[in-house]
């Protein structure tokens, strides 16, 4: 039996595949080495999954072809799975600003999602060691440890690198390489930063600031959280997916205040005062620390370029991170499949005819906040129509 499409992974972006390819009549096998379907849904968005965000646009990702994106987020919208969420009765609420999560379980998009295949009449192996594909004339040999099985189309959805004991696999990056598609370097993404010189005294402080990546990155004003080995929380995770190794990092810790003046109106009001309350603004462990050059002596003595130097210190919050917890602690994977080398339109390798990738193995890498669901959901609806 010839199969019609074979979609390797059975996560988010190849379950998606799979059911719009068997609503469009193709026969579907879904093959992942797991013991089960969508882990990596199961535990997102700390295990209510945030499925989507409703402000997506093509500036929420990262990519070498910031425009690649663009086709398949305006054909597949938020929109549409909001639509398909609520078909299938799964109740949600939107927790940030168009960040949308279940008010059950993360287990409820999993079974939308199987549900949606099995109806399409797709047919899902798990536990499946895939060896290898190849290509044979007009068709693909995919061998695994349980058959050999012939198909016409093959999708490559086993994702990123983030998360290896959840069964992360470099094997779509493996496969688009060998057959000829290049790769762009990849990093952990939405990762915490680890510090050389963490103070473990702050550990679990937390405050708001604004923090940015190198290069053109945004800046994202966000929560920031102290952790044993560094830093963690929303706008460090977002900053980290456009850090460059060996670049310092620059934190605004008062994001939207005028520092400087800040200093001087305290020092006026409370001249007896030490410098820590200079600080109120922060949590107070963060505060004495900032101050500490300042030593224990009063406001009203000390100069008012002590205070420019410490209004610096605290807008302009410099160090360099000594790394990042890596793949292990990273929600996901940054550069992958080169995009150049596939249609926008449908996820097909140009010069592989029958040969699709979609999902995070792609150079496509969504900020924090249900863009990264998105791009899975729209990516995989493009290759599931075309396939
Ligand atoms: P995904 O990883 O979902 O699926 C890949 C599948 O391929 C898996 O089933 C795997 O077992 C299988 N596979 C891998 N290698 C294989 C091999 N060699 N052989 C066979 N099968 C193989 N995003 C978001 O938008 N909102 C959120 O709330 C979160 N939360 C979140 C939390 C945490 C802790 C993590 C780690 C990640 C998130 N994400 C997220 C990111 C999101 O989970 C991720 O971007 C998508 O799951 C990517 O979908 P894919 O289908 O590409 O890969």
């Amino acid at each position: 039996m010839i199969w019609d499409v074979v979609v390797l992974g059975a996560g988010a972006a190849g379950l998606m595949a799979a059911a719009t390819a068997g609503q469009g009549g193709a026969r579907v096998l879904v093959l992942d080495h797991g013991p089960e379907p969508g882990r990596k849904i199961l535990i997102s968005g700390g295990g209510r999954c945030n499925f989507t965000h409703m402000d997506t646009s093509p500036n929420c990702f990262l990519s070498q072809n910031r425009h690649f994106a663009r086709s398949a987020l305006a054909r597949y919208t938020p929109k549409n799975f909001l639509e398909l969420v609520e078909r299938h009765r799964i109740a949600w609420h939107e927790k940030a600003k168009g960040q949308l999560f279940c008010d059950g379980s993360a287990r409820q998009i999993v079974e939308m999602l199987v549900s949606e295949a099995h109806d399409a009449g797709c047919t899902l192996w798990m536990d499946t060691r895939i060896t290898d594909v190849e290509r044979e004339g007009e068709e693909f040999r995919v061998v695994t440890d349980h058959a050999e099985i012939r198909t016409r189309k093959v999708i490559l959805a086993t994702g990123g690198l983030s998360i290896p004991k959840l069964g992360a696999s470099d094997l779509s990056l493996r496969l688009a390489k060998r057959f000829g598609l290049k790769l762009v370097e990849t990093a952990p993404a939405l990762v915490p930063l680890i510090l050389a010189d963490a103070d473990p005294s702050l550990a679990g402080v937390s405050l708001n600031v604004a923090a940015r990546g190198h290069g053109k990155a945004a800046r994202f004003e966000d929560g920031m959280v102290f952790t044993h080995r560094g830093l963690s929380g929303p706008a460090i995770l977002q900053a980290s997916s456009y850090m460059e190794a060996g670049k310092p990092v620059e934190i605004d810790l008062l994001p939207g205040r005028d520092v400087f003046q800040m200093l001087l109106d305290i020092k006026k009001a409370r001249p007896k005062a030490l410098p820590p309350s200079l600080l109120e603004a922060l949590p107070s462990r963060l505060a004495k620390e900032l101050a500490s050059d300042l030593g224990d002596v009063m406001l009203a003595n000390q100069p008012d370029r002590q205070l420019k130097a410490l209004a610096e210190r605290v807008s302009r919050w410099t160090f360099l991170p000594a790394g990042t917890e890596g793949y292990a602690k990273a929600e996901v994977m940054r550069g992958g499949i080169d995009t150049r080398g596939l249609s926008s339109q449908t996820m097909e390798a140009r010069d592989v005819p029958g040969l699709y990738a979609i999902g995070e193995a792609v150079d496509v890498t969504g900020w924090l906040g249900g863009h990264n669901f998105q791009w899975a959901w729209a990516s995989g609806v493009a290759a599931g129509k075309a396939a």
